[in-house]
């Protein structure tokens, strides 16, 4: 017997729809073909392509070198791996500072180039104007305020950010721009709940406790591929950096004893 496992695909107005029914919203960074496939195929809601790549891809120690062809490469092959999920791609750093003319050339070459569903980009109140020309151009925008990783140079370091009113004021300025969702990064749980309640739009959180109306993680960190850092927030739900050491190790063993290839494993 045949059964039709096909997922109806997460649409843009099952942000809202989940926050409002209370089901919590599933998202996990994916930058390649394979891994975004077998993320969607395990049912995530939203796979977001993010200038993390910066970071655990490229290994560098910040996001700010990332660039947006490099955002447009990762963001094609994901959205071609999607058959369910709902993609979300980074603009990167000074893609969208500049002007708001530079934002929405850069998030219309993200949707035109690599059928992405939305962006994201960084910051609050002073970016409410740059998304508002985004959202009126069409493009479906997500928000990221608290830790903001393209910021870290005037920031000072990833830390906790824990003004309140700051915070309030930033999530509330994103709403009224026109955002569909707003990731809270590195928030203490009590001011996410707070934000959490105050606005209509579902908060995804990465660092921002459990009130969240949704959860991000970095999946190189969730399947403990990455070693580099591991923040407090992060759960490791696998170990991934083991199995490759030991699964290297065990083909090296047998390539050097010629116990690979068999057979079986050869032409006649
Ligand atoms: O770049 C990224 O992966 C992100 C998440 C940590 C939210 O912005």
């Amino acid at each position: 017997m045949t059964t039709n496992l096909a997922r109806v695909p997460f649409a843009l107005a099952d942000f809202g729809r989940y926050k409002r029914e209370g089901t919590k919203i599933t998202v996990l960074t994916a930058y390649d073909y394979t891994t975004a496939g077998l993320l969607d195929a395990a049912g995530v809601d939203c796979l977001l392509v993010g200038d993390s790549l910066g970071t655990v891809v490229q290994g560098r120690e910040t996001t700010l070198r990332v660039t947006l062809g490099q955002m447009l490469y990762h963001a094609e092959m994901v959205s071609r791996a999607a058959k369910a999920a709902f993609v979300v791609a980074d603009l990167p750093f000074l893609s969208y500072q500049v002007s708001a003319a530079q934002a929405v050339r850069s998030a219309g070459r993200m949707l035109k180039q690599t059928d992405c569903r939305a962006i994201k980009l960084e910051g609050g109140q002073t970016v409410a104007a740059t998304v508002r020309k985004v959202v009126q151009a069409g493009i479906p925008v997500m928000g990221h305020i608290g830790l903001t990783p393209q910021s870290v140079r005037r920031i000072g370091g990833y830390k906790v950010q824990r003004d309140e009113e700051q915070l309030l004021a930033d999530a509330h300025a994103l709403v009224e721009a026109g955002v569909f969702a707003i990731v809270l990064e590195c928030v203490p749980s009590g001011i996410a709940a707070k934000i959490t309640a105050a606005i209509e739009v579902p908060t995804i959180g990465i660092g921002a406790g459990p009130d969240c109306d949704g959860q991000v993680l970095v999946t190189p960190d969730m399947l403990g591929l990455f070693e580099g850092f591991q923040p407090k927030f992060v759960r490791r739900y696998a170990n991934l950096a083991e199995t490759i050491r030991e699964s290297t190790a065990a083909y090296l063993a047998d390539v050097r004893t010629s116990k690979f290839p068999d057979a079986g494993e050869s032409f006649r």
